[in-house]
Formats: C-alpha cells, sequence, structure tokens
C-alpha cells in the first residue's frame, strides 16, 4: 500500500528530525524541506540509521515562494503539512526582528497560499507557550488568555497562530493543528539525532550539557530570587521525542478527519514544573556528572514559572508525556557524549 506523504519543514532541526523518525516508525513518508540555515545535512544519516529509512530532502527556504511551488509540483499527493521551519532565538528576535517576521510569516503565508493552490488540507503548527507569557494562573490551559508578546520571536507565534485562524475561517477546506510547545529538551535513546546548537547555547540544557562535558567553564543559573520554592525559575519540560509523537497524532488526526473543530489548539508539556536547580541536581543523580554552576543575576525577558494543562492534548489527541525527566537528561548527555566522539574523529 501507498504510504501517505507528509511534508516536514524544517525536518532537519531538533524537533523536526525527531517528527520524521516518529512519522517514518509510524508507517508515514515523511519528506523533508529544509534551508540548513540552524541544521545539517549529517542529520539525515542519524535518521536512516534509526529507521532504515533515508527521507526524500529537499534545500529549499520556504521563504522562496518559487521553489516552493516547484517542489509541490513533483510532490503533488503530499496530505499534510508539519511546519517546523522557523527562527527561535528569542534574544537574536530582538536584534533582529526583521530578519524574525520576515523568517516566520513570509515562510507561513507561502506554505498556506500553496497549500490552496495544490488542495492539501491539513496543517500541523510548531507554536510556543511564549504566547501565554507569564500566566496570572497556573497550570495553562489552551483557554488561558494570551499576553502581549515580549520578543520578536514570540510575536511571530502569535501572528502565526492568527494567520492560521483567519485562513481557516476563509477557505472550507483547510484544517490546522496548533501545537503549543512548553520546554523541549532531551534527544533520541540512540544519540544518533539531537538538539545542534550553534555557538554558545542559549536554552538551558545545551548549556548544561556542554557545561559537564567540560566545553563551559561554568553554567550560569540566572536568578535564585525569584518567588518560587528554591528562588529558580520554574518551566515544564517535555522529552523531544514523546513531543515528536504528538505531531504523529496529530497529523493522523487530520488525515482521518477526527478533528472537531477546524481549527484545534493543545498545550504539549508534562503537567510538572521543574526548577533550574532542580535540573542541575537530577541530570548529577542521572548521569553522575558534575555540573559546576554559580548564580548569576537574572536574565531579562525570563517568566518566573509556568507549567502545562494537557489534559485536552491527552483526551482528544490521545497523547501524553511519558519519559521521566532522569531518562531525558540521560538522553541529552549521552548526545552532547555522541558530538564529542564525532569531534574528536573529525579532529584526527
Ligand atoms: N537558564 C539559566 N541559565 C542558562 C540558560 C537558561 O539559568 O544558561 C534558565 C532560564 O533563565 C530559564 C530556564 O533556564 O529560567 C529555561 O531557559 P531556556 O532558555 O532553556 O528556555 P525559555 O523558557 O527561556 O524559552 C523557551 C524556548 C523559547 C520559548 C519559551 C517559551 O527557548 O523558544 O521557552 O516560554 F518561546
Amino acid at each position: 500500500m501507498e504510504k501517505t506523504r507528509i511534508l516536514v519543514t524544517g525536518g532537519t532541526g531538533y524537533i523536526g528530525s525527531h517528527t520524521v523518525v516518529e512519522l517514518i516508525n509510524a508507517g508515514y513518508e515523511p519528506i523533508i524541506i529544509d534551508n540548513l540555515s540552524n541544521s545539517n545535512i549529517d542529520v539525515l544519516e542519524g535518521i536512516k540509521a534509526i529507521t532504515g529509512v533515508a527521507p526524500i530532502f529537499e534545500n529549499i527556504d520556504c521563504k522562496d515562494y518559487t521553489s516552493l511551488d516547484r517542489f509541490f509540483e513533483k510532490y503533488p499527493d503530499i496530505k499534510a503539512i508539519i511546519n517546523f521551519a522557523a527562527s527561535k532565538a528569542v534574544g537574536e528576535s530582538v536584534e533582529k526582528p526583521l530578519l524574525y517576521y520576515r523568517n516566520n510569516l513570509l515562510s507561513l503565508i507561502n506554505l498556506v497560499e500553496l497549500m490552496r493552490k495544490y488542495k492539501i488540507d491539513n496543517f500541523v503548527f510548531s507554536s510556543s507557550c511564549t504566547v501565554y507569557g507569564q500566566a496570572d494562573e497556573l497550570p495553562v490551559t489552551e483557554n488561558t488568555p494570551i499576553k502581549p508578546a515580549t520578543s520578536p520571536y514570540g510575536s511571530t507565534k502569535q501572528m502565526s497562530e492568527t494567520i492560521l485562524s483567519d485562513s481557516v475561517n476563509a477557505y472550507p477546506n483547510m484544517k490546522c493543528i496548533l501545537l503549543r510547545y512548553f520546554n523541549p529538551i532531551g534527544a533520541h535513546p540512540s544519540a544518533e539525532i539531537g538538539e545542534l546548537p550553534n555557538g554558545i547555547p542559549n536554552n538551558l540544557l545545551p548549556y548544561v550539557t556542554q557545561t559537564a562535558a567540560g566545553i563551559r567553564e561554568r553554567l550560569r543559573v540566572f536568578g535564585n530570587d525569584y518567588d518560587t520554592p528554591d528562588g529558580s525559575c520554574i518551566r515544564d519540560y517535555i522529552n523531544v521525542v514523546d513531543l515528536a509523537k504528538a505531531h504523529v497524532n496529530a497529523v493522523q488526526r487530520l488525515v482521518e478527519q477526527k478533528n472537531k473543530k477546524s481549527i484545534e489548539i493543545f498545550n504539549l508539556g508534562t503537567g510538572r514544573g521543574v526548577s533550574v536547580l532542580e535540573i542541575i541536581r537530577t541530570f548529577e543523580k542521572a548521569t553522575g556528572v558534575n555540573v559546576p554552576y554559580e548564580i548569576a543575576p537574572r536574565r531579562d525577558g525570563d517568566i518566573t514559572q509556568v507549567w502545562a494543562d494537557s489534559s485536552l492534548a491527552n483526551t482528544e489527541l490521545g497523547w501524553k508525556a511519558e519519559t521521566s525527566l532522569e531518562e531525558t537528561l540521560l538522553s541529552a548527555w549521552n548526545w552532547e557524549m555522541r558530538l564529542k566522539e564525532k569531534r574528536e574523529a573529525a579532529s584526527k
């Protein structure tokens, strides 16, 4: 039987590559588009090592309408699009807002226009809990009010959600699922794929693993005077493979027309808030490796705490975060060790 083809934009990126693996495991045929602006072509080998399948890959920038148009002409039988292709560094977005609006919004508009042209009905979008800002009540549900964005990156996520909601209203066949991720961490348990931060990491976990590996001298814990039990910020850290699986469920729901509304929103988190200091302690316990750290001033723009109510995803998507924090942190460490092996092999 022919496999159902799913376009994954940004499919060589961190969450994209893990989703490609889970789509293959579930019997779909993912096709990857990526311009490799924040990922590496070697990721394709990692995907093949895990699944035995080398997915179709096209080096295309989703901002380039003409190339995208040609792509859809070449692959007319795509049933759904999962859109990961976007820039995602909060700090960079403050310095280069136009880059973020151009990358994140133009790509989305091109994709939706071409969905209409090529009669593709189903769209899954990577959104973020950043849209909630510092919520007044925790945990946040999908009905928690959206707060004004605190960065151009956050604005692009909010605007993208609006663009999709307006499009679904206007175009009767279009169906969309918005997935609001909390903090994705970890790597595939095989250590064949994982996060590949460029330069000095902004996010906590790559900074923790690089410090444990001796690449960075000391982790800075941004603030220990927040109104939380240990004074450090609290987030909902979600395993990247668990997160990837939610995309498979979302695609299935759309392709099998089990969606209840033409646009649906799901929070994807564990439901558990974990502080920065707890992450360090749990990492050390899970791996037996020490993480040198110091307390540093608060980081601009950080919210104090957020965690998800994902019960809607549990009941409607049939999805639940399953991997323990210990296992997830260990997977991040194993990936860091694999990167070290690769660096050493390359320098020989
Ligand atoms: N942190 C440190 N030291 C570091 C890096 C981070 O203490 O070196 C702390 C931060 O202050 C924060 C927590 O670790 O309290 C998590 O920080 P991350 O940068 O890993 O994640 P954020 O919660 O700031 O941001 C993430 C994603 C965004 C997304 C946002 C939604 O990176 O894309 O969640 O809240 F928008």
